[in-house]
């Protein structure tokens, strides 16, 4: 891939990365190697941090990894201790560990918010109050990975919503604090292109919303919850239009992608 940035930018530089076995932060582990920088990645499942330490090895770059839980100060402090010992002052942090599924919030329990705002929140927490006593003073950078949930609500996200606002503050604090002694703290937005969303509206929306039994509990709640019915009759009309809503716009977007680009006319047409 050709890149911006010149060859070895990053030689001689440390990163350690939260939630870096796949995804997002997979792929800025592997660009950061490809820079130089040696990578240190930390993620719940020893195999996931078996493959993505062995993937940055084979595209010659210098990794190392280790098994543990965001939401365990513990394996944290751990982590980052050994990395200090084995690569010395960690010069960027990343915070990307995260969890979601979609519910509304009120098919959500309180133990399933929670652990999202764990792992999100307290999880970028631990790792940037572990962090501190080995990051390069000055100089170190930390970047945390948020969303647009940050600023905007979003159906059968409220965990994601407030987890990631709190992200947000959580960081930009951090910059006030630790500013003074060159560490800086920033915020990251990843967005979706035009043709992941549309995969997004189908898969997220559907695997809970739009199943079969999720239908089925609002017209039963109707029909058998008197007291409250006009609410949730009100709520099973709001969600078949929700539903066609969801079905035309997929639609259309696959159309567009699919028709045929407009035939050229000639001046004066
Ligand atoms: N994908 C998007 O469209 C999108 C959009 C906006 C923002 N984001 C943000 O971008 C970041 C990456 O998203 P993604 O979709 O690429 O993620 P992903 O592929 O689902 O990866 C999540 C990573 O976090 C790790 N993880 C989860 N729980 C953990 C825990 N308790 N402790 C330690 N590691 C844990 C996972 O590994 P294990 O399973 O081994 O723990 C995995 O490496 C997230 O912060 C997400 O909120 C993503």
């Amino acid at each position: 891939m050709s890149s911006i940035f010149r060859d070895h930018l990053f030689a001689g530089k440390v990163a350690f990365l939260t939630g870096a076995t796949s995804g997002i932060g997979l792929t800025i582990a592997e660009r950061f190697a490809a820079l130089g920088a040696r990578i240190a990645l930390m993620s719940r499942k020893q195999e996931k941090v078996d493959a993505a330490v062995a993937g940055v090895l084979a595209q010659g770059g210098s990794a190392f990894g280790f098994a543990g839980d965001v939401r365990n100060y513990a394996d944290v402090d751990a982590a980052l201790t050994q990395t200090r010992a084995q690569a010395g002052e960690i010069d960027f942090l990343f915070c990307i560990a995260a969890g979601n599924f979609p519910a509304p919030a009120l098919g959500m329990s309180a133990n399933g918010f929670k652990s999202v705002i764990d792992i999100d929140l307290l999880g970028t927490f631990n790792t940037c109050r572990a962090a501190y006593a080995h990051l390069r003073k000055p100089g170190a950078s930390i970047i945390s990975i948020s969303a647009n949930h940050a600023h905007q609500p979003y159906a059968f996200q409220a965990h994601v919503c407030a987890a990631k606002a709190g992200v947000d503050l959580l960081t930009r604090t951090i910059a006030l604090e630790w500013g003074r002694e060159g560490i800086r703290a920033n915020i990251i937005y990843p967005g979706l292109d035009r043709g992941e969303l549309v995969e997004w509206v189908e898969r997220f929306y559907g695997e809970y919303y739009f199943r079969p039994k999720a239908a089925w509990r609002v017209v039963r709640k109707a029909l058998f919850d008197a007291g409250d019915r006009k609410r949730l009759y009100k709520e099973a009309r709001e969600y078949l239009a929700l539903r066609s809503k969801r079905k035309k716009f997929v639609a259309d977007e696959r159309a567009k992608q699919t028709a045929a680009p407009p035939v050229p006319t000639s001046a004066g047409d």
